[in-house]
């Protein structure tokens, strides 16, 4: 159960305004890196990361503490006229991790307090803060489609190939196949090339594609099954 407590109150200490002496010592922990960001804009990917803060604070701190369901306690709010406040180098949500190089992140709600009360004046804590992180994102260049004796040119990745070829008037389809072809829906079986270069940079092989591929080579794909992801040279067998 959350014990949210006035720290000032509960440590016998009056908030004060002559809060004198305060430092600050950041070190980042290294966390994991997120997988999937928070958020993400134009150019930046944003993660939640935590990290961890040292701060030397006078008494009173003017913090309210609760208790953690995992163990240890988080601020929960900072009273008006405490130091943390003032300096604003405690935040809402900081766990603490030690006092005095006392290690408390895992300390129940009243040993935490009576190591505060047992402080000195100045007092030195660690805490674990969340923040978050913006990351630029990595701008890759789009992708080169390179026809065999045909045009190259440079595509939006994830373009799907069928509809590439065609923009570059690639004879993709020949003879009555031009008006038969079943317009990209993996039904006809004429849109395959054989993929010459960089077949990794394609999308993996549909489920249509193992089933009407299985008699080809395995370096061919059906272009309207695929999407351009890298660079890539392909060739039109031909039909
Ligand atoms: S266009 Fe018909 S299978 Fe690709």
């Amino acid at each position: 159960m959350a014990l949210p407590l006035l720290l000032a109150a509960a440590a016998g200490w009056l908030p004060h305004m002559g809060t004198g002496r305060a430092s600050l010592a950041l070190s980042r922990v290294p966390a994991p890196r997120a997988e999937t960001p928070v958020r993400s804009d134009e150019e930046y990917d944003y993660f939640r990361k935590t990290k961890s803060v040292s701060v030397s604070l006078e008494k009173p701190l003017g913090a309210v503490l609760e208790e953690c369901a995992e163990g240890g306690v988080r601020v929960e709010d900072l009273q008006e006229g405490g130091s943390a406040a003032q300096t604003g180098l405690l935040k809402k949500g900081d766990r603490l991790l030690s006092i005095l190089e006392t290690d408390v992140s895992t300390s129940d709600f009243d040993s935490v307090m009576a190591k505060l009360v047992e402080a000195p004046q100045e007092v030195s804590l660690t805490v674990e803060r969340n923040v978050i992180v913006k990351v630029k994102r990595e701008v890759k260049p789009d992708p080169l489609l390179s026809v065999k004796d045909g045009p190259s040119s440079n595509v939006k990745m994830g373009s799907n190939l069928r509809k590439m070829l065609l923009d570059e008037k690639v004879e993709l389809y020949k003879g009555m196949g031009k008006l038969t072809n079943c317009g990209g829906a993996g039904q006809c079986n004429l849109c395959f090339v054989d993929v010459l270069e960089g077949g990794q940079n394609l999308s993996p092989r549909t489920a249509v594609e193992e089933a009407r591929l299985k008699k080809r080579p395995a370096s061919y794909r059906l272009a309207c099954q695929t999407l351009v992801n890298g660079d890539v040279t392909v060739e039109v067998p031909s039909k």
